[in-house]
């Protein structure tokens, strides 16, 4: 059997605010403050969005869903990331895996990993050991280490059969 491999990198950026939630994967994280955003803000998922977007030369996330949008103000950035996994099933596509790094500050997000890889695996519909979440500081350097914002970062690999 062979295969047709495809990656994608995803990254994403948000501000830090106060009263705002903080979500990342889909999975509310608690914590005094949260991050800015037109959609939930979270940043894991417009990041696993963009890398599945990446891999198949689609555009990307805005392109889809613009922030100009009413329609996606305060929008579940669930329903962004399964649009982007129907465009890659359409094409035929299926998911390898999927690496994933978190940077922020603080809260600590350790505790977090294991609900955040099941939560993504089942939207996914992959098991969980092809999920990796990972999590950084900025080591107090820049925007995200002065607590002024958060960063995520995906990579995702996609393959297709090939006809024999
Ligand atoms: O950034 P640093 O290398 O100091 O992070 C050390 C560890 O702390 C990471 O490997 C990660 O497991 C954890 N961490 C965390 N929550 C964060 C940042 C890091 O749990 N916000
Ligand atoms: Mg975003």
């Amino acid at each position: 059997m062979s295969y047709e491999y495809r990656s994608g990198l995803g990254w994403d950026s948000h501000r830090i605010a106060v009263g705002r939630p903080m979500l990342l994967g889909g999975v509310r994280i608690e914590s005094e403050f949260g991050l800015e955003g037109h959609s939930d803000a979270d940043i894991l998922l417009h990041a696993i969005t963009d890398a599945l977007l990446g891999a198949l030369a689609l555009g990307d996330i805005g392109m889809h869903f613009p922030d100009t949008d009413p329609r996606w103000k305060g929008a579940a950035s669930m329903q962004f990331l399964l649009h982007a996994l129907k465009l890659v099933a359409d094409k035929k596509f299926e998911i390898v895996n999927l690496d994933t790094t978190v940077i922020l500050e603080r809260p600590k997000l350790q505790d977090y990993r294991q609900t955040i890889r099941e939560h993504l695996a089942g939207n996914m519909s992959l098991p969980v050991d092809a999920v990796s979440v990972k999590f950084k500081t900025a080591e107090k350097v820049g925007p995200v280490g002065e607590g002024r914002s958060a960063e995520a970062q995906a990579l995702v690999t996609v393959r297709r059969k090939l006809e024999s």
